[in-house]
């Protein structure tokens, strides 16, 4: 099926874990809606892994449990439904999930017929457990090529951490968005390391097949599974832009019947999730002299990520992944490394889309001080100079 955009909703796995269960997936539902996050896009409702009993029942089939999930998953599907919302779901390519319940290898038709059937509309594919005789290519394709027959439009969400250089075959696959590193864990240290690795596997991403930075840490505050030390409101920030910019999938991993003012006042910025959702989904670069010099772009903790928007704009985010303040000399952005040399007697109208700050670039050139773990993100238009 085609996916136009990254997709947007919550998943269960980072606040919630194995103690998941109907009442919490269906709170959630209703408070995307009630909160205005289903309305800015976030439509997806996701349970992660620990959904199911242990063994399989006698037909074969993946059983929900009935303590968590008392009335089946049809009746949860048909709730979230209801709501307006998408309804998705997890499964695994080896033989147990990752927490170790039942997993669809071998089973791949007959759970991608039961998924059909309760109205899961996104399938997340984790990659555990997985039998080494059948190479990763192959065990994504088996489930895509179940999931494209199973008569129901099911997103494919292929979650093999970037192993096996995922993203260099994920697109013959069929799946439609892919986990492009290890797991997330709400710390700075986390976040820090997924954004310096992250320029590299952005460059496969496109239409229909969007590079997966990870669930959002963002309004954890160290609260629940992958809750580690928790981050300050300025990381959570530049992990919210930077996973925006970059066009990664937005999924929502905080307890969202949970969230402080400003971690709605993130999560709703219309203007940052347009930059997200452009339509033309052009490729974000590294325009700092860093990433324009040298190769190792790994190394660089003040990435400048510029995008092209389709309607003429840039997108700009300056990143400060130091514990020092960035200075002029090595954070600034010169016009000409963008396409916009003096030559074209072009400059840029720019936009802050935190503070809503605005002025017009001069002299060809113009440097950011940025605080340590903090970032600056812009809209710009092109303007006469
Ligand atoms: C990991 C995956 C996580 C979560 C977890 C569930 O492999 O990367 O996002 O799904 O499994 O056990």
């Amino acid at each position: 099926m085609l996916v136009l955009t990254p997709p947007m909703g919550w998943n269960s796995w980072n606040t919630f874990g194995e103690n998941i269960n109907e009442k919490v997936v269906m709170d959630s539902a209703d408070t995307l809606v009630s909160t205005g996050l289903a309305a800015a896009g976030y439509n997806y409702i996701v349970i992660d892994d620990c959904w199911s009993l242990r063994e399989r029942g006698e037909d074969g089939r993946i059983v929900p449990d009935p303590v968590k999930f008392p009335h089946g998953m049809k009746y949860v599907a048909d709730y979230v439904h209801s709501k307006g919302l998408k309804f998705g779901m997890y499964s695994c390519a080896g033989m147990l999930t990752c927490a170790g319940y039942p997993a669809s290898f071998d089973h791949e038709f007959i759970d991608a017929a039961t998924f059909a059937e309760w109205g899961v509309d996104y399938l997340k594919y984790d990659y555990c457990f997985h039998p080494s005789t059948v190479p990763g290519p192959v065990l994504y394709k088996r489930m895509a090529v179940a999931l494209a027959n199973c008569g129901r439009d099911i997103v494919f969400s292929a979650c093999s951490w970037g192993s096996d250089e995922t993203k260099k075959w994920i697109k013959q696959t069929g799946a439609n968005l892919w986990r492009t590193t290890g797991d997330i864990n709400d710390s700075w240290r986390s976040i820090k390391e997924l954004s310096l690795i992250a320029g590299d596997a952005i460059t496969y991403g496109s239409i229909n097949c969007y590079p997966d930075m990870d669930m959002l840490v963002t309004g954890m505050k160290g609260v629940g599974n992958v809750g580690f030390a928790g981050c300050t409101d300025a990381e959570y920030r530049l992990h919210y832009s930077l996973w925006a910019l970059l066009g990664s999938p937005l999924m929502i991993g905080c307890d969202i019947r949970q969230m402080d003012d400003f971690t709605r006042e993130t999560l709703l910025n219309l203007e940052v999730i347009a930059i997200n959702q452009d339509p033309d989904y052009n490729q974000a670069y590294d325009a700092s002299a860093y990433g324009v010099t040298f190769q190792d772009a790994e190394k660089n903790e003040h990435p400048i990520y510029v995008r092209q928007l389709s309607n003429g704009d840039l997108a700009i985010g300056f990143f400060n992944l130091s514990d020092q303040p960035t200075s002029r000399w090595n954070s600034y952005l010169a016009l000409d490394r963008i396409g916009l040399p003096e030559s074209t007697g072009k400059t840029l109208e720019m936009k802050e889309l935190w503070t809503g700050e605005t002025f017009k670039v001069t002299n060809g050139i113009f440097g950011e001080t940025i605080a340590p773990h903090s970032c600056r993100l812009f809209r710009a238009k092109v303007v006469n100079a």
